[in-house]
C-alpha cells in the first residue's frame, strides 16, 4: 500500500515532458568529454548569453541574497517602455512554461475543453491534463496549423486556444492574415494564447498578435528570454494582455516566481539589439546550410521559420540514438506522435558543421 494510489486522478493520465537530453547526461553514459557534445536539442541559442546580460549578472552577484522584488518593478517599467504598453499589461513566469501552466490553472478544470493543433508544444495538452480538462487537438495541415478547421470546429465548452507560432516543434507559421481570419470567428469568451516564444528570432515576418490585446480582446501574447537572448538557464518569460486577464493569471503565480538575476539579466538583454541581430543572422545561414544540406541528400523537412527545423529521416530514434553516439543531441520526435522527424536546432557554424558531417554517416546506417 502507498500514498500514490491516491496521486490526483488527472495527473495519472499524464506523461511528463521529455526535455532535450542535457550534454552532461549524454557525456556521462557515453564517457565522453563534454566539450565533444553538441546539443542542437533545445532550441538553444548557440552563442551563449546576451552580453549585456552577462555584464549585468556579473555586477549582481553581490546582490543574491536579497529576495527579488515579486512585482519586477524594474522589469516591468522597462519592458513597458520596450512595448509602449503600460505596466499593468505585462505578467512575469518562470520561463514563459510556468504562465501556460497559470494560464491552464486559472482557466481549465473538469468539463471545459483546451484546443490545440495535433503536433504543437507539448505542454499545452500535459497542462490541460493535470487540470482535468480535456485536450482537442485538431489535425494539422500538412505540419501547419488549420485555423480554418480549429475555428469551424471549436466545441462550445472551450475556454483556452492554444496557437503556437512559429510552431514548435514543426517549425511552421501562419501569417497574419489567417490569423485575423480566425480571431473574427473565435468567441469572445475564448482565451487565445499566442505562444510566442521564437518570435525575435523568426525568420519571417511575425504577425501583430499584441493588437488584440489593445484592442480588448481575450488573448494573451506569451515570449520568451530563453531563445532570442540566450537566458535558457535562468528561466523567465513574460505575457502580454489587457488588466483583467494579468489580474486573473496572477492568482496563483507565487511571489518570488522570477527569481532576481533573471529579471536583471532580462532587464538588460532587452537593451541588446545587435546580440538580437547578430543571433539572426546566424539561424539564416544555419537555415540555408542544414536546408541545402537536406536537399543534396534528398530528404524532406520542413521548411524553417525560426532557429529550428523538421527533417524527416525514416527513424527518428534511430537517427538520435547514432547521432547521440556521435556526439551529437538532436531530438527525436515520436513524442510528438512524428516517429520518422527529427528536430534540429541550428547551432554555431561550427555545430551545424558537425551535425551534417555526423548525419551523413548516420543517414548510411539507417
Ligand atoms: C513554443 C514554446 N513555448 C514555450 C516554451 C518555453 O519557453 P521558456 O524557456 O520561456 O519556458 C518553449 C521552449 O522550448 C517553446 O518551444
Amino acid at each position: 500500500m502507498s500514498v500514490v494510489k491516491y496521486l490526483n486522478p488527472h495527473l495519472t493520465k499524464i506523461t511528463p515532458y521529455q526535455p532535450g537530453r542535457p550534454i552532461e547526461d549524454v557525456a556521462r553514459e557515453l564517457n565522453m568529454n563534454p566539450g565533444d557534445i553538441v546539443k542542437i536539442a533545445s532550441n538553444e541559442c548557440p552563442l551563449g548569453p546576451s552580453p549585456k546580460a552577462a555584464k549585468a549578472m556579473k555586477n549582481a552577484i553581490k546582490e543574491m541574497h536579497l529576495y527579488p522584488d515579486g512585482g519586477a518593478y524594474y522589469l516591468r517599467k522597462k519592458i513597458s517602455e520596450y512595448y509602449e504598453l503600460p505596466p499593468e499589461n505585462f505578467i512575469f513566469g518562470n520561463g514563459s512554461n510556468e504562465l501556460l501552466i497559470f494560464i491552464a490553472q486559472c482557466f481549465l478544470h473538469p468539463g471545459v475543453s483546451a484546443v490545440m493543433s495535433a503536433h504543437a508544444f507539448a505542454i499545452y495538452k500535459i497542462a490541460a491534463k493535470m487540470f482535468g480538462a480535456d485536450a482537442i487537438e485538431f489535425p494539422m495541415c500538412g505540419l501547419t496549423h488549420d485555423l480554418n478547421a480549429i475555428s469551424k470546429g471549436i466545441p462550445e465548452n472551450t475556454r483556452v486556444i492554444f496557437i503556437c507560432n512559429p510552431n514548435n516543434p514543426t517549425g511552421s507559421m501562419v501569417n497574419e492574415r489567417q490569423i485575423d481570419a480566425f480571431m473574427k470567428k473565435v468567441p469572445d469568451d475564448v482565451l487565445v494564447v499566442f505562444d510566442e516564444a521564437y518570435a525575435e528570432v523568426c525568420l519571417k515576418k511575425m504577425p501583430d498578435t499584441i493588437r488584440y490585446v489593445k484592442e480588448g480582446r481575450d488573448v494573451i501574447v506569451l515570449r520568451s528570454f530563453s531563445k532570442a537572448y540566450g537566458l535558457a538557464g535562468l528561466r523567465i518569460g513574460y505575457g502580454i494582455a489587457k488588466p483583467e486577464i494579468i489580474q486573473a493569471i496572477e492568482k496563483p503565480r507565487q511571489p518570488f516566481n522570477v527569481n532576481r538575476m533573471a529579471q536583471i539579466a532580462a532587464a538588460a538583454a532587452l537593451d541588446d539589439k545587435a546580440f538580437v541581430k547578430k543571433s539572426l543572422r546566424n539561424y539564416k545561414k544555419g537555415a540555408e546550410l542544414v536546408c541545402d544540406f537536406c536537399k543534396a541528400m534528398g530528404l524532406t523537412f520542413e521548411p524553417p521559420t525560426a532557429n529550428f527545423m523538421l527533417i524527416k529521416v525514416g527513424n527518428g530514434a534511430k537517427a538520435f540514438q547514432e547521432l547521440e553516439k556521435r556526439g551529437v543531441i538532436v531530438r527525436p520526435m515520436a513524442p510528438y506522435m512524428l516517429p520518422e522527424w527529427i528536430r534540429v536546432t541550428f547551432g554555431t557554424e561550427a555545430e551545424n558543421g558537425k551535425f551534417i558531417r555526423e548525419m551523413t554517416e548516420v543517414l548510411a546506417c539507417l
